[in-house]
């Protein structure tokens, strides 16, 4: 059986993920349980969610439920909710749009907090300003600032396009990629910066495949362990870095590798629903189950597959020198033990076995992931052609395209024979590499990290993992030799139960 693009992948993950239900569902006014595009929040998660949105702005609709004129505009508000959160959206990551009932006890101090004082008010500003944030009429500095001519869908939308430059319109097309969008590059790079959502999205969802699927095994714990402990240190999320380190710091409680009595080990061990709870690895809010820039225009194109790429390259950009053979091999390792798409398994294993020396550059290994993964696009190309199972949207294309870097193709390469192979500047490639998935992919991050509190060290969300001191490769090196399987995760473990479990986090930061 052909197993193109990870299909069979992705019908597993439909068949045995349960789907929870849409988010924000409400009851009131139009009498429908349609689910709304943005978010309802109230005192107890308005924090968090704000907190944790990646996006580059947030708008806070407060409302009262009683209030007449607040009916009448949640059509408009939801309008261009919809272009911006939720599943559909058509320029998802940009601004996040939820709305808060002051109508409600419980959110009477939010709302206090935000001189709330007519409904609807709407406030504009960058999520993290909102955390733990105030805002009066008067402050002029404020970051955040009131929407006063937002009152129809399309004068709200205006307002938006005026200030952040863009110009979104209903009209759009849902499906926008960096090569099919305009031929601007700065437009494009806006695009990966997204790719942050679905970086987390195919961490998640990877590890619920290997979760429901009970794919850890004795044989395979070493290499998950190391492919982990160089998650922990360079995954571009740092949501994700701290959900794994957590799972990490309890990995031997949970999968105990010694030969156990098959009765304790069923008492001792949570069942698999339970440890996807309890370890939501790149927070709880994910898995979202749904995919931002690598959305396809069909159900199962895109997704998963192209999530993990993009964790690959921008963990190849991120290691040092000294660890590129060591994420050379936990990639490969963990390609060939929990990548359940048989022929991308068996296509990279060959491509990997042609490698005979050990990377000693995190460029020679940047380039080689690049190099790898234009190969099987080249071969997808024409795969999906013959069999019609690509996205018709988002074809394969040798990557990347000129449009997104000039520099990377030597000029004056054009020769009329036949000969199509593309003469690289590859040290061009290489800078382009590092700057879209090194900085470009966590830059929403760092506006968050810019313009909020710099001593207040919970909302750094930048540190570069480079600057974070990981002995990961020492850590390594003596990882099989004691506690079973990983040195790092039985320092971790030793450390952390010996300390309050709340200050874990940080903790984890001097390691
Ligand atoms: C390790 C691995 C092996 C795979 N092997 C197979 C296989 O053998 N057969 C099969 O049918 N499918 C395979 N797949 C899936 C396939 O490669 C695609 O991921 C899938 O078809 C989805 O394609 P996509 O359009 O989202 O783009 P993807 O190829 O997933 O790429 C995602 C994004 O990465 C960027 N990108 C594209 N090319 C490069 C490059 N050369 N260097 C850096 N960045 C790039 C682009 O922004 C693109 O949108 C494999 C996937 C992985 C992770
Ligand atoms: C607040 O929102 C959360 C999450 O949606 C919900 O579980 C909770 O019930 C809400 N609280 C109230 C008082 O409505
Ligand atoms: C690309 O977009 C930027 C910012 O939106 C703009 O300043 C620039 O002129 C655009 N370039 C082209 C070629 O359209
Ligand atoms: C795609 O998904 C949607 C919603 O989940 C569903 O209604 C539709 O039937 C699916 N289409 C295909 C071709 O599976
Ligand atoms: C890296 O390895 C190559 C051989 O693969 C060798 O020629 C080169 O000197 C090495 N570079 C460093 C910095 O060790």
């Amino acid at each position: 059986m052909r197993l193109v693009d990870g299909t069979f992948l992705l019908s597993l993950l439909l068949l045995t993920l349960r789907l929870p239900g849409p988010e924000a569902v409400r009851s009131f006014g139009d009498g429908t349980h349609q689910s709304d595009a943005a978010m309802d929040l109230n005192s107890s998660n308005f924090d968090s969610v704000l907190k944790e949105s990646p996006a580059n702005f947030a708008i806070v609709e407060f409302f009262a439920h009683w209030c007449p004129a607040c009916r009448n505009y949640k059509p408009h508000y939801e309008k261009v909710a919809r272009l911006f959160n939720g599943p559909d959206a058509v320029h998802p990551g940009i601004v996040l749009m939820v709305r808060v009932d002051c109508a409600m006890k419980i959110n009477m101090k939010l709302c206090n907090r935000f001189s709330v004082g007519y409904y609807p008010m709407l406030l504009w500003g960058p999520p993290i300003k909102f955390v733990a944030g105030k805002w009066t009429p008067k402050q002029d500095k404020s970051e955040i600032q009131s929407i006063e001519n937002g009152r129809t869908a399309d004068l709200l939308l205006d307002w938006i396009n005026k200030k952040i430059g863009s110009s979104f319109s209903f009209d759009d097309e849902k499906y926008e990629n960096e090569n099919s969008l305009s031929k601007n590059a700065s437009d494009s790079e806006q695009q990966i910066a997204r790719a942050i959502y679905d970086v987390e999205e195919a961490t998640a969802l990877a590890f619920d495949i290997i979760i429901q699927h009970k794919m850890i095994k004795p044989s395979n714990q070493a290499p998950l362990i190391k492919f982990l402990q160089l998650l922990v240190a360079h995954h571009p999320s740092k949501r994700c870095r701290r959900g794994i380190a957590d799972l990490l710091v309890n990995f031997d409680d949970l999968w105990p590798s010694g030969p156990l009595p098959v009765s304790s080990a069923e008492s001792s061990i949570l069942q698999e629903e339970e440890i996807l709870k309890s370890y939501p690895i790149c927070g709880k809010d994910v898995p979202r189950h749904y995919w931002i820039f690598c959305r396809g225009s069909k159900n199962d194109t895109r997704g998963v597959s192209c999530g993990l790429w993009i964790l690959f390259h921008s963990l190849s950009v991120r290691v040092r020198d000294g660890e590129s053979q060591l994420l050379f091999m936990a990639i490969c390792d963990f390609v060939q033990n929990f990548f359940v798409c048989d022929d991308c398994r068996r296509h990279f294993y060959e491509m990997s076995s042609r490698i005979s020396l050990p990377f000693n550059t995190s460029r020679d290994l940047s380039i080689w992931l690049w190099r790898a993964h234009n190969q099987v696009n080249e071969r997808l190309m024409k795969e999906e052609k013959d069999l019609g199972t690509g996205d018709p949207i988002f074809p394969k294309v040798t990557w990347p395209p000129k449009q997104l870097c000039p520099s990377c193709y030597v000029s004056s390469s054009r020769k009329s024979s036949g000969n199509k192979q593309i003469d690289w500047n590859q040290d061009e490639v290489y800078k382009f590499l590092i700057r879209y998935y090194g900085t470009t992919l966590v830059s929403s991050y760092k506006d968050a990290t810019l313009s909020s509190n710099r001593n207040d060290e919970s909302y750094d969300m930048t540190s570069s993992t480079n600057s974070v001191a990981v002995p990961v490769g020492a850590a390594l090196a003596i990882a099989l030799a004691s506690c079973t399987f990983g040195a790092l995760a039985c320092f971790w473990r030793a450390q952390q139960k010996s300390r309050k479990y709340l200050h874990q986090l940080h903790s984890l930061k001097d390691i």
